[in-house]
């Protein structure tokens, strides 16, 4: 069958034919995309729903196609597409010469197909320079793997768990407080915690740390903003942790159908190294969890780094359920 659009190929002896992913594709890929969310709604009813419908999937997957220098690829079988894969950089600096793929940006009826359909469109992506690769992946085990073939392994996990319905509170010994402005040192101080410990092994993440003026200077300005709950931890009358939540829409990186509707957001926590292990990283989470219900949120959505030893093992303690992996991979060693 003669294809637009460019070079196709057909990967081994199947029928299977890909090619560049060109705009016409856009509304039976969305059908695709629909199918791969109501099958993720089956584990993360939480997810939104709305992205179950290809008209509502439709206007994600347009929007990553109309991104600066998108591209990807298609697989047919006969005249049906039944695989794509999208991808488009990021322009900010911390994720080095990149490309993105992000929720909306695959789907495939056979998980292994994920693979002649990175094959195809990151010849491109490595071609224009951008071997730092990033990959949003549901959490079906049979697609992870095929990306793990790829040469991708785990680096973000994105969670969600309902809002609670029975009143939290935080164990004897330990107050946890709104913060106010008298607290803006601690708290400035609290801020330096999670870059200075992701700065470090085994995380050796590449954000960047903020001087303690810098993060004082922000507590300043940013106390009495109602959109965020701040809260602190008191053991034996001293501040020991913070932690922060907001709406989920306030995330860039929880949005679309990895964003759960009506949700709140723990967007921050941490304890100070000397006082963790006594139950105030539990207390701090547990607080925003408890804003969020008490704000009328049906759901809390959280991200950790995965080689965050701390985080990664605390989070999942509090019950959130993590719904997409951001796999990543660098190329050229
Ligand atoms: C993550 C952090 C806030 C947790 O605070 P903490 O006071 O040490 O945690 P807690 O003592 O309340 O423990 C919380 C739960 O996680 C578990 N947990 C915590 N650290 C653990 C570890 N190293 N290994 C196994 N389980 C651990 C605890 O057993 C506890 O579960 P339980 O209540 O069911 O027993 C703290 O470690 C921290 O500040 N880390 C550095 C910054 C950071 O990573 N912040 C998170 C940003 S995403």
């Amino acid at each position: 069958m003669p294809q637009a659009g460019g070079a196709a190929y057909r990967p081994g002896m199947s029928r299977h034919v890909i090619r560049p992913f060109a705009e016409a594709d856009l509304p039976a890929a969305a059908g695709l995309l629909a199918e791969r969310h109501r099958e993720h709604r089956k584990r993360h009813p939480l997810l939104p729903a709305e992205y179950e419908d290809e008209q509502v999937a439709v206007v994600e997957v347009t929007a990553l196609w109309e991104s600066e220098s998108a591209s990807g690829a298609v697989l047919l079988e006969g005249d049906e597409l039944t695989g794509y894969v999208l991808g488009a950089p990021k322009p900010s600096p911390v994720w080095g010469p990149n490309v993105w793929i992000e929720a909306a940006g695959q789907a495939v009826r056979e998980p292994e197909h994920i693979r002649d359909l990175y094959g195809a469109a990151a010849a491109k992506w490595v071609d224009d320079g951008r071997t730092a690769q990033y990959v949003l992946v549901p959490d079906d085990a049979e697609l992870v793997d095929a990306w793990f073939r790829l040469g991708f392994g785990s680096q973000h996990a994105h969670a969600v768990r309902p809002a609670p319905t029975t009143r939290l509170e935080a164990p004897p010994g330990l107050t946890v407080r709104r913060g106010t402005r008298d607290d803006i040192a601690v708290l400035a101080e609290l801020d330096l915690v999670l870059p200075q410990h992701q700065g470090q092994s085994p995380v050796f993440s590449a954000g960047e740390l903020p001087t303690l003026e810098e993060a004082l200077a922000d507590w300043e300005e940013s106390i009495d903003d109602l959109d965020y709950a701040t809260f602190v931890a008191e053991y034996d009358g001293r501040v020991i942790g913070s932690s922060v939540g907001c709406s989920v829409d306030k995330s860039s990186a929880h949005s679309g159908l990895a964003r759960p509707d009506n949700a709140g957001f723990l967007g921050y926590a941490a304890v100070l190294p000397e006082a963790r292990g006594r139950g105030a990283g539990r207390a701090l989470g547990e607080a925003v969890l408890q804003w969020s219900a008490d704000t009328g949120y049906t759901a809390v959505v959280t991200d950790w780094r995965v080689t965050n030893l701390l985080s990664s093992r605390t989070w999942p303690k509090l019950g959130f359920q993590q719904t997409f992996h951001r796999l990543h991979r660098l190329i050229g060693y």
